[in-house]
């Protein structure tokens, strides 16, 4: 999908958005404050540094999600991509397992970080969905997805805790299904590899 004169469309937790090609340069923050009225996603520093203006992006329906900075990334580069923000996990009724978490453990005060952080941490509870890796490496993983987000309220240490609460049982999850021989059929039957 190529920006052209009928403008720009991408998906915002999955409905349909169109901008016009005049708003192609726009900052996808501004657009979803602006027009899409989305305005859990946080604008701070406004240079790709604190990072509280994270959200998650796909590059296609079914591709793995990732982090993508909403305040260095004009409405051009997301062009035919899946945009999700903070809104899309739960509600008031129904809290995302990682909003529980956070509350659970007291981890932000402020809470102007925060969308940063869950958007970072849903990106990395999705990779590790599909991705085996030894429980020890949890801790390094985690610090490679949130560890640039700055919080200027609390200590890290509680956002850490939350989020290894729920990436764990995936972690695990994920390794007994690679431990899970695989059926293989085959026209005369059926081998186990
Ligand atoms: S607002 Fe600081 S990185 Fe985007
Ligand atoms: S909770 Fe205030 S900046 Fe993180």
């Amino acid at each position: 999908m190529s920006v052209n004169n009928t403008g720009v469309q991408f998906y915002v937790n999955g409905k349909v958005a169109t901008a016009k090609a005049d708003d192609a340069d726009m900052a996808l923050v501004d657009y979803l404050h602006e027009r899409e009225n989305l305005t859990g996603t946080k604008f701070c520093c406004g240079v790709g540094v604190c990072r509280a203006c994270t959200v998650a992006v796909r590059n296609q329906k079914d591709a793995p999600l990732e982090k993508a900075l909403s305040c260095s990334t004009p409405l051009s580069a997301i062009n035919g991509m899946h945009v999700y923000t903070v809104e899309s996990l739960g509600n008031q009724d129904q809290l995302a397992p990682l909003q529980d978490a956070f509350l659970k453990h007291f981890s932000f005060q402020c809470g102007y970080c925060t969308s940063g952080f869950l958007m970072a941490a849903t990106a990395l509870l999705e990779h590790l969905a599909v991705t085996k890796i030894e429980e020890r490496e949890l801790d390094n993983m985690i610090e490679k997805w949130i560890g640039g987000n700055i919080c200027r309220c609390t200590g890290y240490i509680r956002y850490i805790a939350a989020i290894r609460e729920v990436a764990l049982p995936v972690v695990r999850h994920t390794a007994a299904l690679a431990a899970t021989p695989v059926s293989v059929k085959l026209a005369g039957g059926a081998i186990n590899g």
